[in-house]
């Protein structure tokens, strides 16, 4: 069974593309917002019949019925409105994930956690901590979203040049660091076809894609009031890799033990996702550029993290 908690609007739309995936038979919603997950379990029950899949959703107030989940999604919390950062929902935001994290080891000890809750570096952290998992069972949903929208910059940019016009199939790209303001899309990794992206565009064309990537989700929130769909979408990506083993690398936000030369913190590296969560971290060779720019998340995450009672 997969557990999402929080049926708020990136906690529905999760479980809609995780049941259009058919990722499993049966998809919990749970939330503490009475007759939320409820009436949010009906609405996507009726679209599934209609398309005929065979997945069960069903919304929850009560833990207890996530008792044996093996996979739960934590997206339970407030979210950033118009003008405020992740880091603004810190506080708030550590003493919902603690509560949901004490449930989870009560009712899905043997589960695998992905914490979705912003700011989510620091949450996956508390996380990690707070459940006494082993490091591979605890992996918060963050990169993937960015990497979406780097694609689509990415996209975007050759659509802007005839000659190097490409479908989003083909581009490879990954992003790395904080979840936040010192998100590092790396510019210098990315292909289109397996051509090198500093090969095709100008450094002033990549430093546009890189800053619109690290921008774009404030402005989708001033524009509609919360980002949904696409995390929606990444958080079932990263199910579909547990479940299948398919041992895609992506982005995820885990705890570091010395990989990229840091430990005790929790941030967005690249690593092979599979049945056992995070089977392995890939170390980029990154420049002093690249360094920096990951340094900098570090220490947002590190402080962010000293003002929290875990
Ligand atoms: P929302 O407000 O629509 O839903 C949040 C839900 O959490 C509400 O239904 C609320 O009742 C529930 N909730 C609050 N405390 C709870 C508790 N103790 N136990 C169970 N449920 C509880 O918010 P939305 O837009 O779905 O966002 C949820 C979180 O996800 C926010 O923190 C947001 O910033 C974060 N987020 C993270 C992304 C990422 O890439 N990591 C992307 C988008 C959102």
């Amino acid at each position: 069974m997969i557990t999402i908690i929080g049926a708020g609007k990136v906690g529905g739309s999760a479980a809609l593309h995780s049941a259009i995936k058919q990722l499993d038979d049966q998809i919990l919603l749970l939330d503490i917002a009475e007759g939320l997950p409820q009436g949010e379990a009906m609405d996507l029950n009726h679209l599934l019949s209609e398309q005929g899949i065979d997945v069960e959703i069903s919304g929850s107030n009560n833990y207890e019925d996530m008792k044996g989940s093996d996979i739960v999604v934590v997206v339970a919390g407030a979210g950033r409105k118009p003008g405020m950062t992740r880091m603004d929902l810190l506080k708030i935001n550590a003493g919902v994930v603690k509560d949901v994290v004490g449930n989870i080891k009560k009712y899905a000890d043997n589960s695998l956690i992905i914490p979705v809750t912003n700011p989510l570096d620091p949450m996956a952290y508390i996380t990690y901590k707070t459940s006494g998992f082993e490091r591979n069972r605890v992996f918060g949903m963050g990169g993937m979203l960015d990497l979406s929208r780097f694609k689509q910059f990415i996209h975007e940019a050759t659509e802007e040049d005839e000659l190097n016009r490409s479908s989003r199939k083909v581009i490879d790209a990954i992003v790395i660091g904080e979840h936040g303001e010192n998100m590092l899309p790396l510019t210098r990794f990315a292909q289109i076809s397996g051509k090198p992206l500093p090969t095709i565009f100008s450094q002033e064309k990549l430093d546009e894609i890189f800053t619109k990537t690290k921008n774009v989700a404030a402005e989708v929130i001033k524009l509609k009031g919360a980002t949904v769909h696409a995390p929606g979408n990444a958080i079932s990506s990263m199910i579909q890799s547990i479940v299948e083993d398919k041992k895609q690398v992506m982005p995820v936000s885990t705890y570091l033990d010395g990989e990229y030369g840091y430990s005790d913190v929790t941030i967005g590296v690249p690593a092979v996702i599979g049945k056992n969560g995070v089977e392995k971290i890939n170390e980029l060779d990154l420049n002093q550029d690249e360094k920096e720019w990951f340094d900098k998340g570090v220490n947002s995450v590190k402080s962010a993290l000293a003002g929290i009672d875990i």
